[in-house]
């Protein structure tokens, strides 16, 4: 039963092949963007995998481009992330971080005002991104650069 056959992955050990591919799923706590226990939870509560990987993770401030997505740039992230690590290795788990940084897809919103750095300057061919209005809570949607 391959599935369920241990992997060498390097030098870590896989107890099975199965590997949680990653999932935005933007709960961290607000302010700050910052990993907590209702995550450790979600995470905990799959480490039947072989492996984990994250949700994508902004690597700065810069990097953001959706809504309360985590980072891992802050040291109270950081410390969030720890939290979630413990709880998956408790529970015989591994898990990966993904690291993103979302260059031209991210909002003029998210960035005081300022317009997204990207690697190109060419504009995204997308219709329409996502921002948020925090103190309300109310999600809309916007074409990538309007403000
Ligand atoms: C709600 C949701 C959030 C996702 N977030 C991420 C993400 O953070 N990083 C990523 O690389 N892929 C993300 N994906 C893509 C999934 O990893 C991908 O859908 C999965 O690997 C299955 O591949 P498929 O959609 O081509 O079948 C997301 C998908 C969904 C449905």
């Amino acid at each position: 039963m391959i599935l369920f056959d241990t992997y060498p992955l390097g030098k870590i050990q896989l107890k099975n092949r199965i590997v949680m591919a990653p999932m935005t799923r933007s709960r961290t706590t607000q302010p700050g963007n910052i990993p907590n226990t209702m995550m450790a939870e979600y995470y905990a509560q799959r480490a039947g995998a072989g492996l984990i990987i994250t949700e994508a993770t902004q690597i700065s401030p810069q990097g953001q481009g959706y809504s309360f997505t985590p980072g891992i740039h802050t040291k109270a992230q950081i410390e969030g992330w720890r939290e979630v690590t413990d709880a998956v290795h408790r529970e015989g788990g591994k898990i990966f971080l993904q690291l993103w940084h979302v260059g031209r897809m991210s909002h003029a919103s998210f960035h005081n005002g300022n317009p997204p750095v990207a690697p190109s300057a060419i504009k995204p061919d997308a219709r329409y991104g996502w921002r948020m209005k925090t103190e309300t809570g109310v999600w809309w949607s916007v074409r990538p650069q309007e403000p």
